[in-house]
C-alpha cells in the first residue's frame, strides 16, 4: 500500500530491496527485522512504549486463537463483503490492530470472496505489530500513532476499528469521500458475569461512538452480536482477563478463585456501527 512520511505526509518510496522508505525531502525509514514499517516518530510518543504490552498482546492472541471470539470475525467479514461489492481492490487499514487477528481473517475472507483487497495493519504497540507480523507478510504492517496515520488522504476505501478508541479526523482524512467505516465495541451486557465477580456495581452505561463521529461520518446502521460462550481452563480465564483493563483491577483473592475454578460462562454482547465518511471535504 502507498505509504505517506509521518514527518512531512510526502508520499514514501521503497528502495529496490524494499529495505527503506523515503520521502522527497530525505526522510527515511528503514523495514524492521520481523518486516513491519516503524512510522512513530520519538515526539509522538506519549510513553518509551506506547500501547499494549507484550503480556498483554500474548494473552490476546492466545485468548482469540482458541476460538472464543471467531463469530465477532465472521459477522465483520460478512458486512466488509457486503459493503465492498463493486469495489474489485479495496484498500483497507484495520486501525488499532494489535496481534492482527481480525486483520489476517479480513484479507482471507475478502480473497475468498472474490476481491484482491490490499491491507494494512496499524497499531502504536511494537509488541502487537512484531506479532502480527507473524501471522501474514502480504499484508503492510505498520507501528505508527493512530492521531496522524500515515497513509495518502483520501486513499482508503476502507476502514476497521475493533474495540480501540475512535479518532474520527484522522480516520476521516485517510478515506475516500464516502468510504466505509466500521467500529466494533462492546454493548452494555459484554462479558457482565465477569465484571460481577470483580466489581461491586457494574454500570451499565452504553458506549457508543455515533456522537462523536457524527460532524465526519453518516451513519447507517448499528448491528448487534451476542453470543454465550464458555472458557474452560484456567489459563484462557487468565488470558481473557489479562488482555482487558479488568485483570488489573481484579482483587488478588477473586482472581485467584476464578482460575482455581478454572471454568468460566461469559455472554458477549458487541456492537458494530457502519458509517460512511461523509462528502463533505470542509469538515477535515
Ligand atoms: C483492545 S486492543 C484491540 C486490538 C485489536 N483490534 C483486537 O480487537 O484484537 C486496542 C489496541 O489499540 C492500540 N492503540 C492504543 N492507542 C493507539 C493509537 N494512538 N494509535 C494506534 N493504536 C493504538 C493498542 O496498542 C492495542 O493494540
Ligand atoms: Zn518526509
Amino acid at each position: 500500500m502507498q505509504l505517506s512520511c509521518p514527518v512531512c505526509h510526502a508520499l514514501l518510496q521503497a528502495d529496490t530491496e524494499v529495505k527503506s522508505l523515503r520521502c522527497d525531502a530525505g526522510h527515511s525509514f528503514d523495514r524492521a527485522r520481523q518486516g513491519y514499517w516503524n512510522l512513530l516518530l520519538a515526539q509522538r510518543k506519549k510513553s518509551k512504549d506506547p500501547g499494549d504490552n507484550s503480556e498483554m498482546i500474548q494473552a490476546r492472541r492466545r485468548f482469540l486463537d482458541a476460538g472464543y471470539y471467531w463469530l465477532i470475525a465472521e459477522q465483520l467479514n460478512q458486512l466488509l463483503i457486503a459493503e465492498l461489492s463493486g469495489i474489485q481492490n479495496p484498500h483497507l487499514l484495520d486501525l488499532g490492530c494489535g496481534e492482527g487477528y481480525y486483520t489476517v481473517q479480513i484479507e482471507e475472507a475478502l480473497s475468498a470472496a472474490g476481491f484482491s483487497p490490499q491491507i494494512a495493519g496499524l497499531d502504536i504497540s511494537k509488541h502487537a505489530v512484531k506479532a502480527a507480523c507473524r501471522r501474514s507478510d502480504s499484508i503492510d504492517w505498520l507501528v505508527a500513532t493512530g492521531a496522524d496515520i500515515p497513509l495518502p488522504q483520501g486513499s482508503l476505501d476502507a476502514l476497521t476499528l475493533m474495540f480501540s478508541r475512535v479518532m474520527p479526523a484522522p480516520m476521516a482524512r485517510a478515506l475516500k469521500p464516502g468510504g466505509l467505516l466500521i467500529v466494533v465495541w462492546p454493548g452494555p451486557s459484554h462479558l457482565m458475569e465477569l465484571r460481577e465477580l470483580i466489581y461491586d456495581e457494574v454500570r451499565q452505561r452504553e458506549y457508543d461512538p455515533t456522537a462523536e463521529l457524527d460532524s465526519l461520518f453518516e451513519p447507517l446502521r448499528t448491528e448487534t452480536l451476542t453470543f454465550d460462550f464458555e472458557i474452560d481452563s484456567a489459563q484462557g480465564i487468565d488470558d481473557l482477563l489479562t488482555m482487558t483493563p479488568h485483570g488489573q483491577r481484579i482483587k488478588p483473592a477473586v482472581h485467584a478463585a476464578i482460575l482455581e475454578h478454572g471454568q468460566l460462562n461469559c455472554h458477549a454482547d458487541i456492537r458494530l456501527g457502519v458509517y460512511r465518511r461523509r462528502q463533505d471535504d470542509n469538515a477535515i
